[in-house]
Order: structure tokens, then C-alpha cells, then sequence
């Protein structure tokens, strides 16, 4: 399988744990069986996915502690139908609470902190910077 592949699965899984929590969170105690499985699913394909991406970069060695942050916060993901079955009156505080999560596990992707060399920043050369917006092509007079 290609990186590109596993984080289409990684991302895409995301969607989906996110979406389930939601339903999960907002839905009656007898509605919400179908949004755990899912849940699960999602929580289970964005685990082998991520661990997928992670040999694709060469991280699995190493194993950065970005990549231990992401874990607990998966975890974290992982547990919250649980804890929102507990407190079923916190259910927006806690959605509120993932998302944020959901914020630092992205970040952690993204700039890796803690790795040395983690992420070039793309350089554009001034050649290459669009000089002018085209001109407006002038519509032939008739
Ligand atoms: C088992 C836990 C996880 C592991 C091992 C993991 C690992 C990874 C790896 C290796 C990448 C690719 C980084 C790269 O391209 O250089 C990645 C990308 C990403 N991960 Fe995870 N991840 C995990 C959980 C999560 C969680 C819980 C979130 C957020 C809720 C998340 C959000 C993302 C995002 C948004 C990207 C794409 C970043 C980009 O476009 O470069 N991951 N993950």
C-alpha cells in the first residue's frame, strides 16, 4: 500500500470517528449502538493506518515521541464513547474537548515537534511568484 493511500485511510477514518462521537454524544442511550460500532471501526482503521504511515516514513525505529502524543490522544478518542455514556450531561463539553484533541493530534502530524529537520518550510522561489494578476482579456468589440 502507498503513504498516499494510508493517509487517505488515516484522514478519512478521522471523519468518520469524529462524525460517530457526534452521533454518539447527541443521540438517545438506545440509538447509539449502531455510532460504537462505527466508532470502533474508525478508531481501529485510523490505528493501522497511522502505524501504516509510519513505516512508510521510516518513524517505526525511531519512534518519535510526536508519534507516542498522537497514541495517547488516540486512546483518548478511543475512550471518550465510554466516558460520554458516564456523563451523558457533559456531552459538549466533551465533544468540544475531542476536537481540540483532534486540533493537537493534526498539528503533531503536521510539524511533528520534537524531531529534529521535522518539516521544511516550502520556500517559493521570487521566479516563480506569480508577478501580476493576467489581464482581464478584452472581449473583441463587435
Ligand atoms: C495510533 C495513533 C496514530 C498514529 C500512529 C498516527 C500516525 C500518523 C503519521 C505517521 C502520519 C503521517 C505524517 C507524515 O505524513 O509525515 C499521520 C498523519 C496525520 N494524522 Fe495521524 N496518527 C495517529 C492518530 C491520529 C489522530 C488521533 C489524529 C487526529 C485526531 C491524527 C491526525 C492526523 C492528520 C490530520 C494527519 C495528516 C497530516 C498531514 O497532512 O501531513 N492522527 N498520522
Amino acid at each position: 500500500m502507498s503513504y498516499q493511500f494510508y493517509k487517505v485511510l488515516h484522514v478519512a477514518s478521522l471523519f468518520l470517528l469524529f462524525t460517530s462521537l457526534a452521533a454518539i454524544a447527541f443521540s438517545a442511550a438506545d440509538k447509539r449502538k449502531p455510532w460504537a460500532a462505527l466508532h470502533g471501526i474508525a478508531t481501529l482503521v485510523a490505528f493501522v493506518a497511522g502505524f501504516g504511515l509510519l513505516a512508510k516514513i521510516g518513524a517505526m525505529k525511531a519512534f518519535p515521541s510526536w508519534a507516542v502524543v498522537k497514541i495517547v490522544i488516540w486512546l483518548a478518542l478511543g475512550a471518550m464513547p465510554v466516558i460520554l455514556r458516564k456523563k451523558p450531561g457533559m456531552a459538549l463539553q466533551l465533544l468540544l474537548a475531542s476536537v481540540l484533541l483532534g486540533a493537537v493530534g493534526s498539528y503533531t502530524a503536521v510539524n511533528k515537534p520534537g524531531q529534529q529537520a521535522a518539516v521544511e518550510e516550502v520556500q517559493v522561489a521570487p521566479s516563480e511568484m506569480p508577478t501580476e494578476t493576467p489581464p482581464a482579456t478584452e472581449t473583441p468589440a463587435n
